[in-house]
C-alpha cells in the first residue's frame, strides 16, 4: 500500500472513491466536503440528516458521483461518537473502507480529513493510525493463488485529503513512518505465512543477507560446525533430527557513537513437528509460523535503519526445523549449552526454549544494555491471555512497563505475568542441572518457558514477549487476515523509538 498526500481542488481529484467521514453531532464543514456537497446540491448532507439511524449504528451511504467530481464514487461514513474515537477505532475504520472497497476492484481511493470533530487526537496521530489500519488491511497471502479471482483485490494506494489548516509536512512524515512500520508487518506475515518447505533455516539466512544489504547492516551467520565450537549444544539438539542446517543469525545496526546495543532475540523455528514428542493433528497444522519471532526482530531492525533512530541494535536468529527421526534428540537426553549449564531434555516440544538459551547467551557477548526475546513458546500463553494480549516476562520492571507501554500506544497489548523467585524451582533437573519442562500438569506454562530462559541471561536486563496466542488468527478482524498477524513489529518499534527520545532527553 502506497499513501500519498493529494492537494488542488477535490474535485478534479481522479480516485476511485472518496471517503467522507462523518461523525454524531458534528457537522462536517471542511472545504472539501463543503464543496462536494454543494455540487450534489446538499443531497450528501441531507441523506445522513434524514436517517436517524446513520451515527447509531455506524453506517455508510454510497452514491456515484455522477460526474460531479472526478472519482467514481462517494462514500459518506460514519465514525460515532467523536468523544469516543480512539486511535484503534481509525484504523479498524480505515480496515473496513480497504476490505468494503476491494468489490470495486479499483487501486486507489481518497479520505478526506476526520480531524474536524477529533479533540484528542492529534492530527497527525489520527492520520497515521489510519494509515496503518488500512496498509495492515491492504494485506492478503495470495502468492501460491493461482487464478485471479482469488488474488489480492483491495486497493493499493491511499490518498488524504487534508483540510486547509493541517500541516503537510507533519503529516507526510507521521504517515511515511506508519506506511513503513506497517510494511514490516506485513512482510512479517509474508514469512510466517510461508509453507515451512520454502521458508527453511538456510531462506531466513538469505533473508537476512537481503536485508543486510538493503539497510546496511551487519551480518554474522554461524553454521553447525560455528556452534559446534561455541559449545551451542541445546540449539544442536533441537536441529539434529532435522536434514535442515540449523543456523545462527546476527545483524547489526549502529545509528549511534558510543551506546550498548538493545538486543532483540527472535524464535527460529522454520517447523515445530515437536519432534520425538510429536505434535498430534489439530496442534501441527499451523506450525510453519513458529518463526514469527525471526521474522519479527528482523524486520524491527529494517524499520529502525530505515527510521535511522538513534539506537545499536543487534538481531539474533537462532534458526532451526524441529523434527523425529533416527538421528532427533530424545526425551531424557542431556546437553550442555553454551553457558556451561547442563539441560535434560525431557519434552522435544519444548524446543523454542532450547534454541534460544544459546541464542540469549550469544547475545549477552554484545554486552548489550537490554536483550528482549520475541518467541512463539508456548500455547499456554493463548491460555492465559487469549489471542489479543502478549505476555510479558522478565527481570527488568522499567523494561517491562516501557514495552506495555508502547503495546498500549500501537494497540498491540501485552501485560505482564510474574518471575518470582520459586517458579524457578520447576525446572530444577533430576539428573542435569535444569530441565526444559516445568511443572508436572503444564501449569503457569508461559512462565515455565520464561524461567528457563532466564538462566541463560545472567545479569543483562531483559523482557520475554510470548507471542505463542497472538501470532496467528484463525479469524479476520477489521484489519488483520486469517494466518499471521505479524504482532511485534509495530510494538517494537515504538518502545525503540520511546527509548531514542528519553535517550536524547538524557544527553
Ligand atoms: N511452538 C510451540 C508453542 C505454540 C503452540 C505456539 C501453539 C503457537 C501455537 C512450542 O514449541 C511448544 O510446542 N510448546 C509446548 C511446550 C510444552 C511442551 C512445555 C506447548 O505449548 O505445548
Ligand atoms: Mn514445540
Ligand atoms: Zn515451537
Amino acid at each position: 500500500m502506497n499513501v500519498t498526500i493529494k492537494t488542488g481542488p477535490v474535485e478534479h481529484i481522479q480516485t476511485g472513491t472518496i471517503i467522507v467521514p462523518l461523525f454524531k453531532n458534528v457537522v462536517n464543514k471542511t472545504d472539501a466536503f463543503t464543496k462536494i456537497d454543494d455540487l450534489f446540491q446538499g443531497a450528501l448532507s441531507t441523506a445522513v440528516h434524514e436517517d436517524e439511524e446513520f451515527h447509531v449504528n455506524s453506517k455508510s451511504f454510497t452514491t456515484l458521483s455522477l460526474g460531479k467530481v472526478h472519482a467514481k464514487r462517494i462514500i459518506l461514513a460514519s465514525l460515532g461518537d467523536p468523544e469516543k474515537v480512539t486511535l484503534d477505532a481509525l484504523r479498524k475504520f480505515a480496515g473496513k473502507c480497504v476490505k468494503g472497497l476491494s468489490q470495486y476492484m479499483e487501486k486507489d481511493f481518497m479520505m478526506l480529513s476526520p480531524c474536524y470533530a477529533l479533540k484528542d487526537i492529534s492530527v497527525e496521530d489520527a492520520y497515521a493510525a489510519f494509515t496503518e489500519g488500512a496498509v495492515l488491511s491492504s494485506y492478503l497471502y495470495d502468492e501460491y493463488k493461482t487464478q485471479t479471482k482469488a488474488k489480492n483485490k483491495k486497493p493499493q494506494q491511499l490518498f488524504f485529503y487534508l483540510d486547509a489548516n493541517e500541516n503537510h509536512a507533519i503529516v507526510q512524515k507521521a504517515v511515511e513512518r506508519a506506511t513503513l512500520v506497517c510494511t514490516h508487518a506485513n512482510i512479517v506475515k509474508d514469512l510466517a505465512n510461508g509453507p515451512s518447505n520454502v521458508v527453511t533455516p538456510a531462506y531466513l539466512v538469505e533473508t537476512a543477507r537481503k536485508y543486510s544489504k538493503k539497510f546496511g547492516l551487519r551480518l554474522t551467520v554461524l553454521n553447525d560446525n560455528d556452534m559446534r565450537k561455541q559449545g551451542m549444544n541445546c540449539l544442536l539438539a533441537v536441529s539434529q533430527g532435522s536434514s535442515q542446517k540449523p543456523a545462527l543469525i546476527a545483524l547489526e545496526y549502529r545509528g549511534a557513537k558510543g551506546k550498548a546495543p538493545i538486543a532483540l532475540v527472535g524464535k527460529g523455528v522454520t517447523f515445530d513437528s515437536g519432534g520425538i514428542n510429536l505434535k498430534p493433528t489439530g496442534s501441527i497444522e499451523n506450525m510453519k509460523e513458529d518463526m514469527t519471532g525471526a521474522a519479527v526482530v528482523l524486520n524491527t531492525i529494517c524499520a529502525a535503519a530505515a527510521l535511522q533512530l538513534p539506537l545499536n541494535l543487534v538481531c539474533i536468529v537462532p534458526t532451526v526445523e524441529n523434527m523425529p527421526s533416527g538421528t532427533a534428540v530424545k526425551p531424557g537426553d542431556v546437553v550442555k549449552a553454551s553457558n556451561g549449564k547442563t539441560v535434560e531434555i525431557m519434552n522435544t516440544d519444548a524446543e523454542g526454549r532450547l534454541i534460544l538459551s544459546d541464542a540469549l547467551v550469544y547475545a549477552c557477548k554484545y554486552k548489550p544494555e537490554a536483550i528482549i526475546d520475541v518467541a512463539t513458546l508456548t500455547g499456554a500463553a493463548f491460555v492465559a491471555l487469549g489471542k489479543s494480549v502478549t505476555p510479558v516476562l522478565g527481570n527488568d520492571s522499567a523494561i517491562i512497563s516501557q514495552l506495555i507501554a508502547a503495546g498500549t500506544a500501537v494497540h498491540e497489548r501485552c501485560w505482564e505475568l510474574p518471575l518470582f523467585e520459586d517458579f524457578s524451582d520447576s525446572i530444577k533437573g533430576d539428573v542435569a542441572d535444569i530441565k526444559n519442562l516445568g511443572g508436572a500438569k503444564g501449569e503457569a506454562g508461559t512462565i515455565a518457558g520464561a524461567v528457563f530462559l532466564k538462566e541463560f541471561v545472567g545479569d543483562t536486563k531483559w523482557a520475554h514477549l510470548d507471542i505463542g496466542g497472538t501470532s496467528w488468527t484463525d479469524s479476520e478482524n477489521d484489519y488483520l487476515q486469517k494466518g499471521s498477524t505479524g504482532v511485534g513489529v509495530r510494538l517494537l518499534v515504538k518502545y525503540l523509538e520511546n527509548v531514542a527520545a528519553s535517550d536524547g532527553k538524557k544527553e
